[in-house]
């Protein structure tokens, strides 16, 4: 056993969020560009690679593992990779999840559910179908709610995560609320990050803060702060009325960095110790250079060693696209 990753600020490292690949069925409005650039297939980390990546921060301490994308499952052999790193459940890794746009969900949730994933995070911003095709460029709302179906049927807990986007879904705030409470699905909101340069798309327009959006809950709603965290960056709240749990990442109008456990690795292998920093390591240098891992662990705990105090978005200054060039799909959120 080696020594636990803890950070500049006394944060332990604990959660790994590994972006399997860059491309996506879908092309979300505020994610990526309707032409996206993706990566060539040879710059990608194998499986194996990922593997034997995840398996090295697995032995440094990581508790809960999240695979992401782009659109995770569009990843030739994908369910090959989850079976092999579900070996580390209950021996060092308590949670391996996913966070998907469930376009494939229906083909895989039984899968997943075998191999001991418990939970899905599913992106939903409408249950219009229309504003659906609209925001995803061309997704299929049927297909995903089919996805969220199968992953209910196959005993997964479901947690939707819902872009609050003004203009665009803010008139259908209590029906999402309402459609999850009926499904029984969880319900977080996020506030849309200055990620990405999208071209036309002007993201600033969109930003529809989370206070605005709980305030209109508490008009309908008695709403109770709740203590708990599941470790990831959400608050979250509870709905008397109908005893449901909606949650908020709320990175613009309430930073939640002090709390921060996570750090991000991309399917190139850059380790990013924040989401909203440049400032990243390349593992699939040592990764390739030594089939020993320890290269690899002085990489990653260097890295560790640079993790800073917290992100830089800020919409006060007007320049919402030009800031970050890097866009969500490519960290993986
Ligand atoms: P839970 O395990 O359900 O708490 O999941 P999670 O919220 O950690 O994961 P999910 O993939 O559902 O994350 C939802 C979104 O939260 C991400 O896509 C990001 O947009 C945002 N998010 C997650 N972690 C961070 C973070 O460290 N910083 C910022 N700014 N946003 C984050
Ligand atoms: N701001 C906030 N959330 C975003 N997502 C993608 N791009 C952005 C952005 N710029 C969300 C997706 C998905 C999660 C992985 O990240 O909707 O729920
Ligand atoms: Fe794909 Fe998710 Fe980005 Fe939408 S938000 S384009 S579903 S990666």
């Amino acid at each position: 056993m080696h020594a636990p990753l803890i950070d500049p600020f006394a944060r332990p490292i604990t959660y790994l969020r590994v972006s399997v690949t860059d491309r996506c069925d879908f092309r979300c409005v505020y994610c990526m560009a309707e032409h996206m650039q993706f990566l060539p297939k040879a710059d990608l980390l194998t499986l194996e690679e990922l593997d034997r990546l995840c398996t090295a921060f697995i032995g440094l301490g990581v508790r809960k593992l999240r695979i992401t994308g782009g659109e995770p499952l569009v990843r030739r052999g994908i369910m090959g990779f989850f079976r092999q790193v579900s070996r580390h459940l209950g021996q060092g890794l308590d949670e391996l999840t996913l966070t998907t746009n469930g376009s494939q969900l229906a083909r895989h949730a039984a899968e997943l559910a075998g191999i001991g994933v418990r939970r899905v995070n599913v992106s939903l911003d409408t249950l219009d179908p229309d504003k659906f095709a609209a925001i995803t460029r061309w997704g299929r709302l049927p297909q995903v709610l089919e996805g969220i179906h199968a992953a209910t049927a196959a005993g997964l807990r479901v947690k939707i995560n819902t872009v609050a986007l003004k203009g665009v879904n803010d008139a259908e705030l209590f029906d999402l609320v309402r459609w999850c409470g009926d499904e029984g699905h969880d319900l977080t909101f996020i506030e849309v990050m200055p990620m990405g340069d999208l071209g036309e798309e002007d993201r600033l327009d969109q930003y529809w803060p989370l206070s605005d959006l709980r305030a209109q809950l508490a008009r309908r709603f008695t709403l109770t702060d709740l203590p708990e965290r599941t470790g990831g960056p959400a608050r979250y709240v509870r709905l008397e009325e109908t005893g449901q749990k909606i949650g908020f990442i709320t990175p613009l109008t309430h930073n939640f960095c002090e709390s921060c456990n996570r750090v991000r690795v991309t399917c190139t292998g850059e380790l990013f110790m924040c989401l909203g920093q440049e400032d990243n390591a390349d593992l699939r240098a040592p990764l390739r250079a030594s089939p020993d891992d320890r290269a690899l662990r002085e990489t990653i705990r260097a890295a560790i060693a640079r993790k800073p105090k917290g992100h830089d978005f800020d919409y006060s200054r007007q320049s919402v696209g030009g800031q970050m060039t890097r866009h969500m799909s490519h960290t993986g959120g």
